[in-house]
Parts: structure tokens; sequence; C-alpha cells
């Protein structure tokens, strides 16, 4: 017989299909199970607003005549979505139990809908898989609560912490099993920025690919270059984020005094990009680059490196979540490149510390990751 977890998992495997598509809406997958069978199902898509528990319980189109279970990876609530309300829609369905995964992000509706289930007799439980299905949503909670995109930055490094060799190969420190995890969290995130001479040195293309290498989509990708060292016409037509099938999704990340001719160049080949006053330092102030995702409903971005982009967003703390990788490999050369550089840190008190910490292996590597706590 099929455990609670194994729906769930069904049900966070559904949300997923809705990534992209979901606007500013929680990723939310939902199944309707009948004598332990799946007979309906749907997730959030198309930032419609819907609810992905109505659509499901709309598309079975009958009641459940001896009750069933109802499948949620986040908890219903009382709020009124564009197809209506969840707990009528669970109540007409004549639902006897209403299994959730993760809590609802907003306390002004959080626990809402449980109260009103609990006085029509449907039984409810909450946290099955609850870190899992936290993690779909771990940056729509973000934005909802701090009212702004979450920064993530992810480094792959070696024991000694080092990101690439001094000839700057840096591929690959971490294992398949590593990189993979990397694909799932860039399903999450609508934005992916790497630096100019990560671009020129490893030539990514920053797509969401399954086991297979084949692309399941794209997300935003930023390319910090404030004096456009990158834009060539060979590179335009030959680097894979300036020529490749979704290059209307590159963002060319620059400052006003890049020389004029490369926005032309930039313009010819159909690549957009946003121009920054330069801050003190010569560098894209991040608070307006963050202003202006807010702006455009980019809800997250994940920085891939390398060390100076990273070194620079630590600098202004703007790195709120950290996915660190390690292999258990040494370079143990001074020169070659850390992941964490730039800063003056004379007491163990000044460390930058992560806070909500989750422990993972992949292979033969390890993953720490957690909110970025800065003293
Ligand atoms: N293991 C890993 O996780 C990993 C991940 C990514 C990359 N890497 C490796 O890292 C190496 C590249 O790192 P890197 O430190 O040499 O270069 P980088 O950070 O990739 O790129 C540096 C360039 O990006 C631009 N840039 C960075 N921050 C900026 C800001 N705030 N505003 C405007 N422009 C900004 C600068 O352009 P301007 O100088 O024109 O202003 C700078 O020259 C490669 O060898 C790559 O293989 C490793």
């Amino acid at each position: 017989m099929k455990t609670n977890e194994i729906f769930m998992n069904e049900a966070y495997d559904l949300a997923l299909k809705g990534w992209g598509s979901n606007g500013l809406e929680p990723l939310q997958g939902c199944l309707i199970v009948e004598n332990g069978i799946v007979v309906s199902s749907a997730w959030t898509a198309d930032g419609s607003g819907d609810s992905a528990i109505i659509k499901a319980c709309e598309k079975l189109g009958r009641k459940l005549d001896h009750g069933g279970k109802l499948f949620t990876t986040l908890e219903p609530v009382s709020r009124v979505y564009s197809n209506g309300s969840e707990v009528d829609a669970i109540h007409d369905l004549n639902v006897t139990q209403v299994i959730f995964g993760s809590p609802y992000p907003d306390s002004q509706y959080r626990g809402s809908a449980l109260k009103n289930l609990k006085f029509l007799k449907v039984k409810t439980i909450g946290g099955v898989l609850k870190n899992l299905c936290l993690d779909l949503n771990l940056i729509h909670n973000y934005w909802k609560i701090n009212n702004a995109p979450l920064i993530a930055a992810k480094v792959a490094t070696t024991l000694d912490g080092k990101i690439a060799t001094r000839t700057g190969k840096s591929k690959w420190i971490t294992g398949e099993q590593a990189r993979l995890d990397v694909m799932k969290w860039r399903q999450f995130f609508p934005g992916i920025a790497i630096g100019a001479k990560t671009l020129l040195e490893d030539n990514p293309s920053l797509t969401i690919r399954n086991k297979n290498g084949q692309d399941l989509g794209c997300p935003y990708r930023f390319i910090f270059d404030g004096s456009l060292s990158s834009v060539h016409e060979e590179n335009l037509r030959s680097l894979n984020l300036f020529s490749d099938p979704f290059k209307h999704k590159t963002i060319v990340v620059t400052l006003n005094h890049a020389e004029k001719s490369k926005f032309k160049l930039l313009k010819q080949h159909a690549i957009s990009y946003w121009v920054f006053q330069s801050d003190e330092n010569n560098q894209v102030p991040f608070n307006e680059f963050i202003n202006k995702c807010f702006q455009q409903k980019i809800s997250g971005v994940l920085f891939e490196g390398g060390a100076k982009l990273i070194a620079s967003l630590l600098e202004m703390k703007a790195i709120q979540y950290l996915y660190s990788y390690r292999a258990p490999k040494i370079f143990g050369d001074d020169q070659a490149l850390g992941a964490f550089v730039g800063r003056e840190c004379l007491s163990v008190n000044q460390a930058i510390e992560l806070e909500a910490v989750h422990h993972e292996f992949f292979g033969k590597d390890q993953m720490i990751r957690g909110f970025v706590k800065y003293p």
C-alpha cells in the first residue's frame, strides 16, 4: 500500500511541473486519492492565481461517495482564490482527510482553513515531507515575507575552499550527483547570474536539464560585465548565452561607462542589457539591481560565481542564501581561486555564518546550505 510520503512525493513532482509558469504564486501540487488510487491531480500554473486544490477538485467532476484523501504540498487556506474557496471545494467533494506538506508562508492566512475543515469534520495531517515541500517555495516564501527577491549564491569548492585552479579550470570540482542537485535548485530560481570571466572561461548554458542532458527550460540568465569585456562579435556568435535558442533570456548587467560600440553590438545581436550607474567601487550597485528584479517580478536570483562576483556580493551583504558544495579534493595551491575572498576578518566573531543549515550528501560530495547571517 502506498504511504502518505509516497503520495506526497508524487504531489511534489506535480508541483515542479508548474515551474516557470506559476508567476508569483507558490508552487503547489495536489492529488485526490480514492481507495488508494489517484483519481485527480493539478498543480499551480499560468500565474492565474488559481488554486491547485480547487483545480484538482473541479477536474474530478463528481463527489467522492465514500470519502477520500487530498494530498497537497502546501497547506490549504481560507484565502479567496480566483477560482473559488479551497474549503468549499474540499467539503463539496466529500474529502474526508487532507494531508499537506508545508505550512502556508503568509501568517495572515496560515491555519485559517484548518479550523474550518475541523469544524466540517475533515481530518487534517500536516508536515508530511515538510522540508521537501518547504524547499519548493523557499524563494516564494522569502518574497512574501520580505517583499524582495531572494539573492542566493552557489559555489562548488575543494576541501581547501577553491573554486578553480590557478589556470581557471573548474570543470568538474564536484561530481555528477551534486551537479544534478544544482539543476534541481535552478528550477526554483527565475534568474541565474554569473560574472563575465565565468562566461568566458566556462561558456555555461545555465539551462535546466534532465539526467539525459535534455533542456527542460531556461531562467533569466544575467551576465555581470561592468566594462562589457565579454562583448565581441566572435563571442556573440559562439558563446551559449549569446547564441543558443534561449538567448532572449540572457540579460547583460553593465555600467553606463562601458564602450558605446559594445551596446550597439548587443543590440545588433538582440541581447538585452540593464545599465546602471557605477557605485563607488566601480561595480553594479546591487541594491539597484535587486530593485529592478523586484519591479520585473523576478522573485529570486541564484549567483553561480565566479570569485570576483561573489566577493562583491558579500561585500555589499547582498547574498541571503548560500549553497556550498564541497568535494573531497585539495588543490593546495595559494594561487588557485578561492570561493570567498576580499574580506578582512580579524576575529572569529566577524565571520559570516549560515543559519537554518541543511547538510546533504551527493555521492562523495557534501552540501551545506542555509540563510546567510552577516556580523
Ligand atoms: N567552482 C565554482 O563554483 C565556480 C563557479 C563559477 C565560476 N568558477 C570559476 O571562476 C573563475 C572566474 O571567476 P573570476 O573571479 O575570475 O571572475 P567572475 O567573477 O566570473 O567575473 C569577473 C568579472 O565580472 C564582472 N563583475 C563581477 N562583479 C561585478 C559587479 N558587481 N559589477 C559589475 N561587474 C562585475 C567584472 O567585470 P568588469 O571587470 O568589467 O567590471 C569582472 O571582471 C573561472 O575560472 C570559473 O571557472 C567556479
